[in-house]
């Protein structure tokens, strides 16, 4: 009964503490990371059984994004921030598809491995460390781990009886399983979660004290209230943790499962594959010896299928290492195709590079990150991406970087001179002279725009990147109205007021696009940085930091004004045509 007290208790606080004040809580961590040196984002490391699919691509995204943003953040020297991405290569699943392909595990690992490398280079991740489970630094990164875990008194040999999903690689209790008819209508039973099917599994293995750990993973999230993004797993996982959490299985037999790490000391085992897969985030940061300076402080992007080893195993482990859980567990939602699950055997898996070939890489890529909302699945049919990169990219950003570069418009070809008369800090200062022409929403306008790399940084921190993209285009949006409603095409250049006046839109325009090819960078690499240099802004000059918008309008020295723009007049997105939907196309970007 005191038990049952005491849970309640913890969810009482932990709900208390959640609810209510979670934004202000989120606002100050965004702040404080921002201020951390050190951040080591990460990827799932991705199963080779199959090749990549659009669902891996997404994880990869989010996580190369946020990095990219990072960097953005802290100035493109600065070495605080990593990417790790890899491949998990051992295990039932692999050795069972690598006999199925009749080769050797090995060989079939390294093909599948380069094809996700391939992937992941063709889509711009700028991953700063490639690891595959297979290599050796790995092993020896898990062998002390588990040396560790013995130690320290968290592994006992036990007899493990349960179900297990192979597919899913994960050991599940009686309420997690589910009877369902199979094709010859015989009774199959399948996980609850993810639908696959399941086996009875009796065997003796070394078990993790994972039952000690519930109120310590409590206590962490208590503590940590930002330490899983969206708020809605943060909750899922605080459910997890309601009910008593069974010990873990954490190595197979040997004679069943070949294809991993000989638990030390005992070659009849084979350690549990999710085990061996989480240390690679300790691997990439040299554990055992050099991971201090990156650990703790790991941000982890990962599916919403694949929380729990995240959220409860990971931590646990962790916290059993005497280690610190990850900083920050980043959970995104599934893409479904044509509102169906995507899988080999319904044959609807989205081929990433054949995305790539019908609307370029950067396509892609701005679709992915613009309309994935991590809190809910998303649904993906081409038609979508289609309509959304040509509105957004082609006529939205395209048409406004065109207009205002345009020889008909900027004859001289340079990012032009602004006029304080004609767009005063005060409104109304020059009303007399007729000089000014600004209306209200101009002034708004600026407003928006200076507040805009706050604004994307703080949808950042919350993992909400789809939120900083909507920001921008809603800017841009702005911007061209802006644009619009002073019909600078109307104005004489050989007027001097009105010759003032079409240099100071010019200036501001381009500034703006100025913010927005610097935002859009970690989106869409290949298009902002052909934007950037049509502005003639330099590399060095392409981060945040030290970053001026409208220094002259500020009443400061503009090194912008005057520049020659870049020499490359084409156009920023060509328009997709239906024929992308239909046909493989073969475009370069
Ligand atoms: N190997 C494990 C991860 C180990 S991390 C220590 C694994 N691999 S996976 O290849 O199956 O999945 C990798 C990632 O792809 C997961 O984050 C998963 O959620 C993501 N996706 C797989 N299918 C997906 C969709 N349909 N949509 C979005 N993401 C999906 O799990």
């Amino acid at each position: 009964m005191l038990r049952t007290a005491c849970r309640a208790g913890w969810c009482w606080q932990i709900v208390q503490r959640t609810y209510v004040p979670r934004q202000y809580v989120a606002r100050r961590e965004v702040q404080q990371s921002s201020t951390d040196r050190r951040l080591l984002l990460s990827t799932p490391i991705f199963y080779v059984n199959a090749g990549p699919h659009l669902g891996h691509v997404y994880s990869a995204l989010l996580a190369d994004a946020m990095h990219r943003h990072r960097r953005l953040v802290l100035g493109a020297e600065d070495p605080g921030a990593r990417l790790c991405t890899g491949t998990d290569e051992h295990g039932l699943k692999i050795q069972q598809a690598a006999a199925a392909a009749g080769k050797d595990p090995l060989v079939f690992c390294s093909e599948v491995s380069e094809q996700f490398k391939d992937v992941f280079n063709h889509i711009l991740i700028s991953y700063t460390d490639y690891i595959r489970t297979t290599e050796e630094r790995h092993q020896t990164a898990v062998e002390h781990f588990w040396a560790v875990l013995c130690r320290k008194g968290f592994i006992y040999k036990g007899v493990y009886e349960g179900w297990y999903s192979t597919p899913d690689e994960s050991f599940l209790t009686d309420s997690q399983v589910m009877d369902i008819s199979g094709k010859r209508g015989n009774t199959v039973k399948v996980s609850t979660e993810s639908g696959h099917q399941v086996h009875w599994t009796k065997e003796e293995n070394y078990m993790f004290k994972l039952s000690e750990f519930r109120l310590p993973l409590l206590k962490w999230l208590e503590n940590n209230p930002c330490a899983i993004y969206p708020e809605r797993f943060y909750d899922v996982v605080l459910q997890m943790l309601q009910e008593d959490l069974p010990d873990l299985s954490v190595s197979r037999e040997r004679n069943r499962l070949t294809w991993g790490i000989p638990v030390p000391g005992d070659v009849t085992q084979t350690i549990y594959v999710w085990l061996d897969a989480l240390v690679n985030y300790l691997t990439v940061v040299g554990y055992p010896k050099a991971h201090e300076s990156w650990w703790p402080g790991a941000h982890h992007v990962v599916g919403k299928d694949i929380l729990k080893f995240h959220a409860v195993y990971w931590p646990a482990f962790l916290l059993a290492a005497g280690l610190e859980p990850p900083s920050r567990i980043y959970v995104h939602s599934h893409w479904t195709v044509h509102g169906q699950k995507m899988s080999k055997s319904l044959g609807n898996v989205i081929d990433p590079m054949d995305c790539c070939n019908r609307f370029t890489v950067d396509g892609f890529r701005y679709f992915l990150l613009r309309q994935g909302v991590p809190d809910r699945d998303c649904d993906y049919y081409h038609e979508k991406v289609m309509k959304v990169v040509n509105a957004e990219l082609a006529d939205a950003l395209g048409g406004l970087l065109n207009r205002c570069t345009a020889h008909a418009i900027n004859a001289t070809q340079n990012y032009p001179f602004f006029s304080s008369a004609c767009f005063p800090r005060t409104p109304g200062l020059f009303e007399k002279e007729a000089l000014s022409r600004v209306t209200a929403e101009d002034y708004k306008l600026l407003e928006f725009v200076e507040c805009l790399p706050s604004e994307v940084n703080d949808h950042y921190g919350n993992f909400q990147i789809y939120k900083a993209i909507e920001a921008i285009n809603v800017r841009v949006k702005q911007t061209n109205a802006f644009f619009q409603r002073h019909v600078p095409w109307k104005l004489d250049r050989d007027n001097t007021a009105d010759k003032l006046w079409l240099d100071t839109i010019l200036y501001v325009t381009l500034e703006c696009l100025r913010v927005y090819g610097i935002l859009l960078q970690p989106v869409v690499p290949t298009i902002a940085d052909k934007l950037l240099s049509r502005l003639a802004v330099a590399p060095h000059e392409r981060t945040l930091k030290g970053f001026q918008f409208l220094a002259r309008y500020h009443g400061k020295d503009c090194s912008f004004e005057g520049r020659k723009l870049g020499p490359d007049t084409g156009i920023l997105f060509h328009r997709l045509e239906r024929q992308n939907l239909h046909t493989k196309q073969n475009m370069s970007l």
